[in-house]
Order: C-alpha cells, then sequence, then structure tokens
C-alpha cells in the first residue's frame, strides 16, 4: 500500500511540474526547460497513467495538452495600443475617479454617464475586420506589439469569421477578452491552476487543432481602429456588435452618479459566484466617445475608464513576528509575518503594516490577533487589531531606528504636507546592500530594462553568488558560472543571453527612469529625456558646475517641480551614484530621444499657460498643445514662442515679463478660435 501511495505522490508531483511549466510556457511565455524535457515530463505521466490504472480518478493529462508550441507566434504591432485600467477599491476612490474626470473637463456640476461592464478574468485578445472579413487575431503582448493567433482564435465557434451588414466600417478592431467556462475548467484542472491559465495556454497552442480541445469562449467589450468612425456612444457601440453577431455580456448597464455606480458593483457582486465566468470588478467607461476622446490617456491607461474591483478578501490570523523590508529608495517597510491563513484562494503569510507611522497610529504587536486583507494584485495588508484578543503581557513594538544595513535611517521633512514623512528611510544608497538589491530589481523591471529571465528571484540569487553587485554586472555577467547553477539549462541561458542583449539598446527616457532617481517616474523621465536629448547632454549632470546650470534651466520645465530637481540635485551629488550612472552607459547603445514630430497647429513651438480657461482644464490644454506638436514649459523666457492666458486669474507678472521679452501673447477667445479652426 505503501508502493501506491509513492507512486500518486510521484504523480501528482509531475502533475504540478507540468502545471508550473505550462505556466512559464504558456502565460509568462518564458520556458524554463527545454521543449524536449517537458514532452519527457508529459511521456512519464501518460506512462504513469498507463500502467497504474488507479491514477484514472485524477483525470488524464494524456489526451488535452499538445507539445508546447514553439513560442515563436509572429509579433505584430497594434494598430492602437492595449492599455491596461486603473483600479479602484472602494467608493472614495470611485469619487476621486470622477472628481478627476470634471476636473480635466472643467466641469462643475456634472451628470456624466457611464457603462458599466463586468471585467472579465480571462486573456484579452484583438480582432481586425477587413471589409466585415476577420483579417488579423492578435494576443495583447505588452499593448504595444502582440502576436499573431489568428488561427487559434479562429477556432472559438461564437467568434464571427465574417459580418453579414452593410453598416459595418470597412475597418473594424474588436477587443475581447477570452476565456474558458469555469464548469468546462473542470475536465481540466488538473492541467491548469485556474480558468484564466487554461484559456491563456488553449491560445498559445501551435497548432490550432489543440486550441480546439479546450472549449473557449469570449466576450467583446471594446473596439481599437475604426474607420469611418460610426458611433457616439459605447452603448451603441455594443449594441450594433451584439447586432453584428459578436457575444456582449449581458449584465451591461448604463449608470448616472455614484448611486447608482455603487448599487450595480454591489448587485453585480452578489451575482458573481452564480456566472459561469471569472469576473474580478466592473468596468466603468465614459460612455460618450467624444469625452472619452477628450479626456484621452495617461502614459498606461485611459482617463476616462476605471476597473472597480470586489471587496477585499479578509481573514484573521495571528502576527509571528515583525521584520523590516528596504525599498530600492532606501524605504524601511515593515512586514508582519502571520500563520498562514486562506485569503481569497490563496495562502498568506506576509502582510504589510506600511510605515512606522500606520503601526504607532494603530499600536500593532507582535502576537496580536489581526484582521487582513487582500485586494486584487495587492500585497496583503492588515487593517485592524481584535483588541479583545490581545494579551496583557504583549509590549509596545519598538520600531527599530536603524537599518537593516546598519546605518541611520532619517524620516523626511515634506515640503508640501509641511510634516515630516511617515516613511522612514536609510541615509545610505547604493552603499546600503539592502537598496542596491532592490534598485537592481527595479532596473531589469518591465518598465526599465525589461530583461526577460532576470527576474526579482534570480536578481537575489545572483546577487548573493556575488554575480551582480552593481547595474554594469548584468552586462557583464559570468555564464560559465551560471551553467552550473540548478535549474539553468542550455535554454534558459541561451535566452536570458539574447535578452541581456537586446536590452543593450535602450531609449534615453527608459535609461532616466531605470536609474532609479527618487520622484522620477516613467512620466518624468520622458519630460527630462526631451529636455537632456541625448545621454551626452544628460551626462553633464556628473559636473557640478554644469550640473547647478542644467537644474535651474529644468525650472523652466512644466512637470518638474522643486521635489524633483531637489532629487535630482542629491542624487548626481553621490560619486557612487555616478559612476554606476557612468559605468552602466558605458555598456549601453542609448538612443537620443526623440521627440516625435507631431504636425499641428504648434509644431516646434513652445508654448505656457497662465490663469484658467472656461471651456477645459489646464491639463486638458497642455494635452491639446501636444497633440498639436506644440511642447508646454513652465516659466517664461526668450525661448518661449507663446504666453496662452486663460481669463480666470492669469498672473500679471508672467503677461507682463511676456510682453517685455516680445513674446506673442495669445487670449483666451483666441486660443478656442485656433483650436476651431
Ligand atoms: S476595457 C483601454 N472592458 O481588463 C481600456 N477591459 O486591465 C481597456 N477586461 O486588458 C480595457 N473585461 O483584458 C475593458 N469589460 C472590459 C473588460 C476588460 C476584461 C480586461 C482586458 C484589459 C484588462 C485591463
Amino acid at each position: 500500500m505503501k508502493e501506491k501511495s509513492k507512486i500518486v505522490d510521484d504523480y501528482l508531483r509531475k502533475i504540478e511540474l507540468i502545471k508550473k511549466h505550462n505556466n512559464h510556457y504558456y502565460i509568462k511565455d518564458k520556458p524554463i526547460i527545454t521543449d524536449s524535457d517537458y514532452d519527457n515530463l508529459k511521456k512519464e505521466v501518460i506512462t504513469l497513467e498507463k500502467k497504474y490504472l488507479f491514477l484514472e480518478k485524477f483525470g488524464s493529462v494524456s489526451e488535452i495538452i499538445g507539445a508546447p508550441p514553439s513560442n515563436k507566434f509572429a509579433k505584430v504591432k497594434h494598430l492602437s495600443p492595449m492599455l491596461s485600467l486603473s483600479n479602484a477599491f472602494d467608493d472614495k476612490d470611485m469619487e476621486i475617479f470622477i472628481k478627476k474626470i470634471n476636473n480635466f473637463l472643467n466641469n462643475d456640476e456634472s451628470d456624466i454617464e457611464f457603462i458599466s461592464e463586468p471585467k472579465i478574468d480571462g486573456i484579452s485578445a484583438t480582432l481586425i475586420y477587413e471589409k466585415g472579413k476577420l483579417a488579423k487575431g492578435l494576443s495583447r503582448g505588452d499593448g504595444e506589439v502582440g502576436e499573431d493567433i489568428l488561427e487559434n482564435l479562429k477556432t472559438i465557434e461564437e467568434i464571427p469569421k465574417t459580418i453579414n451588414s452593410n453598416t459595418v466600417p470597412s475597418l473594424l478592431e474588436v477587443r475581447c477578452e477570452i476565456y474558458i467556462g469555469k464548469k468546462d475548467f473542470l475536465n481540466f484542472k488538473e492541467q491548469f491552476a485556474n480558468p484564466r491559465n487554461a484559456a491563456g495556454g488553449s491560445l498559445r497552442q501551435k497548432n490550432p487543432e489543440d486550441t480546439k480541445k479546450i472549449p473557449l469562449k469570449y466576450f467583446a467589450y471594446g473596439f481599437g481602429a475604426m474607420d469611418p468612425m460610426k458611433f457616439s456612444k459605447q452603448s451603441e457601440f455594443l449594441e450594433s456588435i451584439k447586432d453584428f453577431g459578436f457575444s456582449i455580456n449581458p449584465l451591461i448597464k448604463v449608470v448616472k452618479g455614484e448611486k447608482q455606480i455603487e448599487e450595480q458593483h454591489k448587485k453585480i457582486e452578489t451575482l458573481r459566484s452564480s456566472l459561469d465566468y471569472d469576473i474580478d470588478g466592473l468596468v466603468f467607461k465614459v460612455n460618450d466617445l467624444k469625452t472619452q476622446k477628450r479626456l484621452g490617456n495617461t502614459s498606461n491607461s485611459p482617463r476616462w475608464a476605471i476597473a472597480y474591483k470586489f471587496s477585499a478578501e479578509k481573514a484573521i490570523t495571528k502576527i509571528k513576528s515583525i521584520v523590516i523590508q528596504v525599498g530600492r529608495t532606501g524605504a524601511i517597510t515593515p512586514v508582519a509575518k502571520v500563520e498562514p491563513v486562506t485569503v481569497g484562494g490563496v495562502v498568506v503569510s506576509n502582510a504589510t503594516l506600511h510605515n512606522e507611522d500606520e503601526i504607532e497610529r494603530k499600536d500593532i504587536r507582535i502576537g496580536d490577533t489581526v484582521k487582513i486583507q487582500r485586494a486584487g494584485d495587492v500585497i496583503p495588508q492588515v487593517i485592524s487589531v481584535e483588541l479583545s484578543k490581545r494579551k496583557k503581557d504583549s509590549k509596545k513594538y519598538l520600531f527599530p531606528k536603524r537599518c537593516l544595513c546598519g546605518a541611520e535611517t532619517k524620516k523626511e521633512f515634506s515640503k508640501s504636507t509641511k510634516k515630516l514623512d511617515a516613511v522612514r528611510r536609510c541615509t545610505k544608497g547604493y552603499e546600503c546592500i539592502f537598496t542596491a538589491k532592490e534598485k537592481l530589481k527595479h532596473i531589469v523591471s518591465k518598465e526599465a530594462f525589461n530583461i526577460d529571465g532576470l527576474g526579482k528571484k534570480v536578481i537575489e540569487q545572483f546577487w548573493d553568488l556575488n554575480l551582480i553587485r552593481k547595474p554594469s554586472d548584468i552586462f557583464k555577467l559570468d555564464y560559465n558560472k551560471i551553467k552550473k547553477l540548478e535549474g539553468w539549462g542550455e535554454l534558459s541561458i541561451n535566452n536570458l543571453k539574447s535578452a541581456i542583449i537586446k536590452s543593450k539598446t535602450i531609449s534615453l527616457d527608459k535609461f532616466i527612469y531605470s536609474i532609479g532617481i527618487r520622484h522620477i517616474g516613467q512620466e518624468n523621465a520622458k519630460i527630462l529625456a526631451s529636455f537632456f536629448g541625448s545621454i551626452k547632454e544628460f551626462t553633464n549632470l556628473f559636473t557640478l558646475k554644469k550640473r547647478k546650470k542644467i537644474l535651474n534651466d529644468l525650472e523652466e520645465l512644466d512637470g518638474i517641480g522643486e521635489t524633483q530637481i531637489k532629487s535630482i540635485y542629491n542624487f548626481f551629488s553621490n560619486e557612487i551614484n555616478n559612476t554606476i550612472v557612468k559605468d552602466l552607459s558605458d555598456k549601453l547603445n542609448i538612443s537620443n530621444y526623440s521627440i516625435k514630430n507631431v504636425n499641428g497647429k504648434f509644431s516646434n513651438k513652445k508654448l505656457m499657460f497662465t490663469g484658467g480657461f472656461k471651456n477645459m482644464s489646464r491639463s486638458e490644454a497642455k494635452m491639446i498643445a501636444e497633440k498639436n506638436g506644440g511642447k508646454v514649459v513652465g516659466s517664461i523666457s526668450k525661448n518661449l514662442d507663446y504666453l496662452v492666458v486663460g481669463e480666470t486669474k492669469p498672473t500679471k507678472r508672467k503677461v507682463e515679463q511676456a510682453k517685455q521679452l516680445k513674446i506673442k501673447i495669445i487670449l483666451e477667445k483666441d486660443w478656442n478660435k485656433i483650436l476651431n479652426s
């Protein structure tokens, strides 16, 4: 009998391995074993199934999954990027979302109409119809470039292959979410961790015949490119494509105002478990398409839509200990090690305590029974202490005053809040090994160098083995050493090598973002890159004299404020930082930042705004200027082309200055005329 349980254990272990590799292969698109190793693993499982019939009750993997696809789907650039959504977790977040929209549109009172759609937890894809014929089908990829998975998408019966309607636009791109029904998934739960994983795996099969074996469904939720544009509302678009034969989610509703938003959110949340597909929230979109266009996008997500997630799953557990983590900016984050507890299907053993002030405010102590919550993909957090369960001898938690590296920590004074920061930070930068390790993780991340195969865990591993200690080490890795490590086969090493070579060519804005200057995120990095233009100009920051002049000039940039300038100053005043940035840039091919030469009413012109406008917010005016090829700056100089003066409270001094410098002044009424011309 012992023998039998051993066989079952071995079988289940192999199935877990298959699941793990399916995930690497199909979802992450980064296999960590060779195709033949994967095939062998599968063969072993099939042999076991054939030999020991008692394994039957665990289901069979032999039939369904095809050979792993060569992950070489053709890469295709999207006609328009596939963005992601920002999240809201409660009514407050929704209130802020609506307020931001109104501010942007300069609406005093608003009655904006939203469309509420379930957020399907599947895999996104886009279908391109030319003259009513399905011509292309792509995966999302990184949002800019997707993969050609047309043949696999075609196997989904409900997806129209031709649209028989004489009202269909000659170019129509339909965005949709592909999923596997919860019931259907029960037949595949041995091979995939969850329905989403199964849908992803199925879509990435090389042979469409294998895709067919997993019954996929879909809901269409939006459009990409369209010519001619025929719709004025999202609801109208959805109704029309329903007539064209697309599957549209039946739980869609047009709503107005926070009350209706809340009601709809509650209503669908109660239905959630009865649906045959996974949803993790509702998407609220501004219904009017012209307003959507006015609102536009931030770097990754539209301003006109948000994913309002369902309420966080909560659980009660006990704090075993409190440890300290150091972030890439030196921020000291306390983390509670808790007794493992399942929250929303995931076992949680760590929960964040945010910062020193939060511990103080909630008086959180080791040994406390606490309520924790996990919302969406955010880190689980401790939300409250069950004081009634606290032991009498419990002691207040004393927050460590030193970093893990032993250096002093400090709370900075924030000029904007006029208070001490809630976060305590290590006073060392790269000299603190904990901070340095986190900086490296940032450098290889998706938004920075985006090095496939060099994730957080690998950085930890390579750090411990002394293979990487500073950014430039990434480009002189000792592959002979890596070869000897467990889990590193020829395939994964070759993949890593080519990912690193690929990452050597990087744009200036990404480089600036990567080096991790505090307060310089992706948007600010772009502003700086357009200011410097080339890495040569950027490296002038190394020299004290030039640095001072540059920082002076930076004040002119719209979007770069005192905080950013101070932070750049601090960063480059540190010689170690300078050496690190220099060593890194020497290894790279950093492309100049080319401002897309947009042809428009303000091509190559510098504009500055003062005063408020009646019809639009400053943010919208800025967006319009940029869309028309202009560059918006934050201070007056002789290089300025136009000072645009709004009627509401313009700064007199600025107008005077502009007049003195003979800069052309555009009044609000002229601005409106120019835009309408
Ligand atoms: S709209 C630009 N609507 O969620 C707006 N997305 O986090 C793009 N999704 O990639 C998304 N249901 O795969 C939208 N009703 C819905 C959706 C939905 C699921 C997915 C989609 C997208 C992701 C964004």
